[in-house]
């Protein structure tokens, strides 16, 4: 992963701090720009902001879409809804764990993938389903599986 660029990280912030509620837009520009928040961040935002770091702390750990720890490029999400539950949705989780070598929330080494579950995506008829950035794989079975990921298990 690459050094924090603090430059521009003061940058995002400047641009932020006269807007009217500026932590949430200010948060999601970071995350924008460094795809999560480093903890870096945290003590400038505060400052710049008049708030106290704990509360900048509290709105990242509140918003479930806002991350403290770098992300994959690609983030795998795994249907645990009832449909794909009961079509095996266990066996796959199970299977892309085996194949990334890592447990739900985590990140590969290599920041390639994040391996996440998510509720029902509402395509229950292609049951079990894997969803891959914005792309839906439907009908998952532990040959699809290796497929999607043969080029991490293939080296
Ligand atoms: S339960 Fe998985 S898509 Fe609905």
């Amino acid at each position: 992963m690459a050094e924090l660029d603090i430059t521009r990280l003061n940058q995002i912030i400047a641009d932020h701090r006269d807007q009217k509620w500026p932590l949430i837009p200010l948060l999601q520009a970071i995350q924008q720009e460094f795809g999560y928040i480093p903890s870096e961040a945290i003590e400038p935002i505060a400052r710049a902001l008049g708030l106290f770091p704990s509360q900048v702390q509290g709105v990242i750990t509140f918003y479930t879409q806002l991350y403290t720890t770098p992300r994959g490029r690609n983030i795998v999400r795994v249907c645990r809804g009832t449909a794909c539950h009961v079509r095996g949705g266990k066996t796959i989780l199970k299977l892309a764990k085996q194949h990334l070598g890592i447990e739900e929330g985590e990140t590969t080494p290599d920041f390639e993938y994040t391996l996440e579950t998510v509720a029902c995506i509402g395509v229950c008829a292609l049951a079990p389903n894997i969803v891959i950035g914005s792309q839906t794989f439907g009908h998952m079975n532990p040959k699809k599986v290796a497929q999607l990921f043969s080029r991490k298990s293939g080296g």
